[in-house]
């Protein structure tokens, strides 16, 4: 490639990657026109354009996936799902099933939860990305590394805890989840944390504080305050903390992550 062609060929990537195309699906790229399956058998009166179409009796386009409902609909239809789940595993098939938002349909999977159903002490972000994707587990990528290696320097292992997200599917390239998206996913984690009844909830990051607990001071004021998460049964202590992508961005920071993650040990009597 010359110099000249990498300015294109890079806002092909950039646009790519912001429309969610951002996984390369095989080692090299692979010429369609040069398909020999493709060849052009248009007959000769064809306007030129229309012979560019490889198939003179192309097969009808696989049905679109069903328009979501409006976001109105999708939350109240959340809500009566997520109510209905009487275990996680139950909750987990629900989510699967859901058709009630359109990220379902960019992500590759449900990214669920992770950890111990019994723990003591419970994590959520905001929404899962790339490798979480992949892989189908909450925090695998370098946030996630680094969440681990915190939790290890308060001698806690990642098995001990629970991690999930307010948004269970990627959003495409990374984007911030909509309002209506996050308020639609809402009830599902909601009804997560109801199942893991923690003894103490960790809001990684402000998208997961200002939803999950109202609090709508800049995450550097409330970080390392504590608040108090209603569920229809009990109240439960909750601190918003610095996520760790942004401690990872801002390293100068962890020393204030280090003094709440010291609180949240102290708080569990270790
Ligand atoms: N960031 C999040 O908020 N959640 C993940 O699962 C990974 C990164």
């Amino acid at each position: 490639m010359t110099p000249a062609d990498a300015g294109p060929a890079r806002d092909l990537l950039n646009f790519y990657a912001e429309a969610g195309v951002d996984v390369a699906l095989d080692e090299a790229p692979a010429n369609r026109f040069a398909d020999a399956s493709l060849e052009v058998v248009a007959p000769a009166s064809t306007p030129p354009a229309a012979r560019l179409r490889a198939d003179p009796a192309p097969a009808m386009p696989a049905a679109a996936p069903a328009a979501p409902p409006p976001p109105e609909e999708a939350i109240m239809a959340a809500r009566a799902a997520a109510k209905s789940a009487a275990s996680l595993e139950a909750l987990r098939e629900i989510m699967n099933a859901f058709e009630g938002c359109a990220l379902r349909t960019t992500a590759k999977q449900l990214v669920f939860g992770d950890g111990s159903p019994d723990a003591r002490l419970m994590f959520v972000g905001e929404a899962p990305g790339s490798e979480e994707d992949q892989t189908g587990i909450p925090f695998v990528g370098k946030s996630g590394q680094l969440l681990d290696k915190m939790l290890a320097a308060i001698g806690i292992a990642r098995s001990e805890v629970y991690i999930a997200n307010i948004v269970p599917w990627r959003p495409p390239g990374n984007r911030d989840p909509a309002i209506h998206e996050t308020q639609i996913c809402l009830p599902f984690i909601q009804r997560q944390i109801e199942l893991v009844d923690p003894e103490l909830l960790v809001c990684l990051g402000k998208p997961s504080m200002v939803t999950l607990l109202g609090v709508t001071d800049g995450i550097k004021r409330a970080r390392g305050r504590w608040f108090s998460y209603k569920t229809d049964a009990r109240d439960i202590r909750a601190m918003p903390v610095f996520h760790p992508a942004y401690l990872l961005r801002n390293p100068i920071e962890k020393r204030f992550a280090w003094r709440d993650f010291l609180a949240i040990k102290k708080a569990l009597g270790k």
